[in-house]
């Protein structure tokens, strides 16, 4: 059905959103080849805040802007659905709320978003994060630091591992992870039907296979001690917990799988990018220091504003897929059923409309004043609406225990002089540091 425009859009008729053709259309996909979401940039700026890109046999629309990411994030959210995963990928994350849609989708959240809303995550779970970001750290040996990206990789699935299943640290924490790494790596290298008893698909099928007994045994284990703590795994088994649901096993399994997909990933891509940020930037990181330097824990306000501002310039989830299921009218623009529709973070967070100076790595911009001035969909780390992320706020707690963590023992600095402080999208933040010991 279609969706109601409004009084505005009703005085003109809907028409083909401007996009590029020919030798323009070409040199996009040359620029995307190259340069990933970098070229949706100069897309918006050349054609405005709806563009259609029409590719064989689909249309792709880019909506930029807070007014037409509120109308396809929020305002019309039943219309932009999320893509099914591969069947690949579906092996990976089941039947989990990240890919469903309408009312599995609404019944999945309702039971899951208290998980996170619950005062003990940034309570409780605490305890959990700092105590696997120590055991991390205290391996960690001043100088050039050539394994910092994965290093830091590592670090965010112990975190990880430990607040989704109570691990302990050491030998029962690398289990589960190294469990989850094959799994991921298997998914990575995947890329034929997977009915196919290729090498690869048998890989892939016996990670799965460990990674499901696993983590099926750990369920079955907490039901029937009860919780036994404030790990996700706990309040999911509870049933006095916040969700009052009864679940299956199968459905724990399908969202701490893919929740933990979800999370390591990105705090990894953050916290890397963050620190990177941070070396660039050496009064910032003074700074920084200054503040969490007597601090336990999470740091405070000058923390924060750092983690705010990378997920600015570097947000890990920097676009969001949707396909539109009828057609719709965005503004003064035409979305036909079937179209793909993207939205990005990258691009809205480096637009001067709304962050002036936007290459400039910043922390203090984020004053209470800037943030109430901000229209809603104009900062989107995590995304907006009824899908956006269920742990933005234990995502920030864990990247500000991080930040403050390495900043008390490490001065990070890049160990060559950075060819340019801007970096592409999609890359993980390779770039050489050297830690430096503070005491
Ligand atoms: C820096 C870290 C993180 C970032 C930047 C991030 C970003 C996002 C974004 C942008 C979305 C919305 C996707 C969309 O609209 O298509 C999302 C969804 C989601 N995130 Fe996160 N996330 C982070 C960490 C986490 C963590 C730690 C968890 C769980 C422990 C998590 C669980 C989820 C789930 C379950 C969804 C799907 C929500 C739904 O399907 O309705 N994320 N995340």
């Amino acid at each position: 059905m279609p969706h109601a425009p409004s009084l505005v859009e009703v005085s003109r008729p809907a028409s083909e959103a401007p996009g590029p053709s020919g030798r323009a259309l070409v040199s996009l996909l040359f620029d995307w080849q190259r340069n990933g979401l970098a070229a949706l940039e100069s897309l918006a700026q050349q054609y405005g805040d709806v563009v259609c890109v029409r590719l064989p046999g689909v249309r792709a629309y880019l909506l930029n802007g807070p007014d037409r990411i509120k109308h396809a994030l929020i305002d019309h959210s039943d219309n932009y659905l999320k893509t099914p995963g591969s069947t690949h990928a579906r092996m990976y994350f089941g039947d989990s709320m990240q890919l469903n849609n309408g009312e599995r989708a609404r019944r999945l959240r309702q039971w899951i978003t208290p998980i996170f809303h619950h005062s003990r995550v940034a309570q409780d779970m605490n305890s959990f994060i700092m105590r696997a970001i120590d055991e991390s750290l205290s391996q960690w040996q001043p100088g050039a630091r050539p394994t910092l990206t994965n290093d830091l990789l590592e670090m965010a699935l112990s975190v990880g591992v430990q607040t989704h299943f109570g691990t302990n640290p050491g030998e029962d924490t690398r289990h589960v992870a190294s469990l989850f790494q094959q799994a991921l790596l298997g998914l990575n290298q995947v890329f034929l039907p997977a009915w196919l008893p290729t090498p690869t698909n048998n890989r892939y099928s016996q990670a799965i296979r460990k990674l499901d007994e696993a983590v099926l045994d750990r369920i079955r284990q907490r039901r029937a001690t009860g919780p036994t703590g404030t790990d996700l795994l706990s309040s999911f088994v509870d049933p006095q917990g916040a969700s009052q649901e009864s679940v299956s096993d199968a459905e724990i399994r399908h969202e701490l799988v893919s929740m933990m997909a979800a999370a390591s990933q990105t705090i990894g891509i953050a916290i890397n990018q963050t620190l990177r940020l941070v070396a660039q930037h050496p009064r910032v990181g003074e700074k920084l220091f200054d503040e969490v330097a007597s601090l336990p824990g999470a740091g405070s306000a000058y923390t924060e504003q750092v983690v705010k501002e990378s997920l600015r310039i570097a947000p890990p989830a920097g676009m969001l897929a949707r396909v539109a299921a009828a057609d719709d009218q965005v503004g003064p623009w035409r979305i036909p059923a079937g179209s793909k529709v993207f939205v990005s973070a990258w691009v809205m967070h480096r637009d001067s409309r709304y962050f002036a100076d936007p290459l400039s790595f910043r922390p203090e911009r984020w004053t209470p004043d800037f943030e109430r001035k901000l229209p809603l969909c104009s900062y989107l780390p995590f995304g907006r609406g009824a899908r956006s992320c269920v742990a933005g706020a234990l995502s920030t707690l864990i990247l500000k225990c991080m930040l403050a963590s390495i900043i008390q023992r490490f001065r990070p600095e890049p160990s060559i002089p950075p060819a340019s402080t801007d970096f592409k999208p999609f890359d993980r933040g390779d770039v050489p540091l050297a830690l430096h010991a503070r005491r």
